[in-house]
């Protein structure tokens, strides 16, 4: 889908032209398109004089940016050790059969991103899967996570 060009220099706008805008653009890039789009990330290397290189890798660096389009709903599946030890391969290969997607894709209705990440930080409470941040389902089967995943539209 084509990104509207429009929003990607009103957005540039509203930045001074210097470097140090840099990372606030792309996170706002981010906020705007649910990703930073390619055609963002080359305005700002025409209108900054940064090389492209060097925002791709920022892009690349930053966990909170995707160079993906990403779904309207991200969901984790924490696959650290804890996790790990109480199934948590077994709860993303489930949703990965139930999404069609595999970690890392979007599924073709744009709902879900599916993830596998390291530990979130609440390994008491593993198995853990993080629906956009902050939905926390813990120590759940995953029949449980399907039914949990159906409220999100
Ligand atoms: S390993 Fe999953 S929360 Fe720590």
């Amino acid at each position: 889908m084509a990104v509207d060009k429009k929003k990607i220099d009103k957005i540039i706008s509203g930045y001074e032209n210097s470097e140090e805008s840099l990372l606030a653009i792309l996170q706002d890039f981010q906020k705007e398109f649910s990703y930073v789009p390619e055609e963002g990330m080359e305005k700002l290397s025409e209108v900054l004089g940064v090389p492209a290189s060097k925002i791709y890798a920022m892009g690349t660096f930053y966990k909170a940016l995707s160079l993906v389009p990403t779904g309207r709903h991200t969901c984790k599946v924490c696959t650290g050790t804890a996790c790990h030890l109480k199934g948590a391969t077994n709860i993303a290969d489930v949703l990965s059969r139930e999404l069609k997607v595999k970690p890392g894709e979007t599924t073709k209705d744009g709902r879900f991103t599916l993830q596998t990440v390291n530990c979130v930080g609440a390994c008491a409470l593993a198995p853990v899967v993080v629906v956009d941040d902050e939905d926390y389902y813990e120590g759940s089967s995953p029949q449980n996570i399907v039914k949990n995943l159906k409220k999100y539209k």
